[in-house]
């Protein structure tokens, strides 16, 4: 447990340095930050949390390591004037690696991966990093690889959206994600490469989310 918590402390030291600098640049000009697009929940949010959701969904205690891929996803989570969003929770599902969800409404017929937690959650530090051990998406049918993801807590507008692949084929014919504009489209890409010196053999993506801060 340790270990896996290092790999995310490390990952998130070296990726805030190259994040931090533009930020403070364009806000130094008074310029607001885009909030990140939503996208559509979908009807696979787990209508009971799993026992276990911490922020590494692909190992569950006393069960098999989760099969598929190992990818870290990982960022920053700021508000539009800039600000970093220390406690905001973060949550984050998706479907294994036989594209089913831990959800009694996926009838895909696909045997659920039990090593597979379907579900993280948490809050981000200080610094409004935050960063989730999971399974590199795959598709389903209909759809592109995704991952879910809702950032949500006190003074901040909820944002659902989804995070997707950069490169995956499935992107051009996804009903959701081809529908977008190109500038949407980038901010929801994630571009998962091999990161061995965080964790050999595994891919890490950044995705840094901007959220609104909520009325008064
Ligand atoms: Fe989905």
């Amino acid at each position: 447990m340790t270990s896996r918590r290092g790999f995310l402390t490390a990952a998130l030291s070296v990726g805030a340095v190259a994040f931090v600098a533009p930020i403070t640049k364009r806000a130094a000009f008074g310029q607001t930050l885009a909030p990140t697009p939503a996208q559509p929940a979908g009807p696979f949010y787990p209508i009971t949390l799993p026992e276990e959701r911490d922020a590494d969904l692909a190992r569950i205690a006393a069960a098999p390591p989760a099969r598929g891929q190992i990818a870290h996803m990982l960022g920053v989570i700021r508000t539009t004037d800039g600000a970093s969003c220390k406690g905001a929770r973060v949550e984050i599902w998706q479907c294994d690696s036989n594209g089913r969800y831990h959800h009694p409404g996926d009838r895909e017929g696909h045997e659920p991966d039990a090593g597979f937690q379907g579900y993280g959650a948490l809050v981000t530090a200080a610094d409004g990093g935050y960063g989730f051990r999971t399974i590199h998406p795959v598709p389903y049918t209909g759809r592109t690889p995704h991952i879910h993801v809702i950032v949500s807590g006190p003074g901040l507008r909820r944002l659902v959206t989804q995070a997707y692949v950069a490169g995956a084929p499935e992107n051009a014919n996804d009903g959701l994600f081809s529908r977008l504009s190109p500038e949407a489209q980038a901010r929801l890409l994630v571009d998962f490469k091999p990161a061995p010196e965080i964790e050999p053999g595994a891919l890490v993506g950044r995705f840094d989310i901007v959220v609104e801060r909520s009325a008064k």
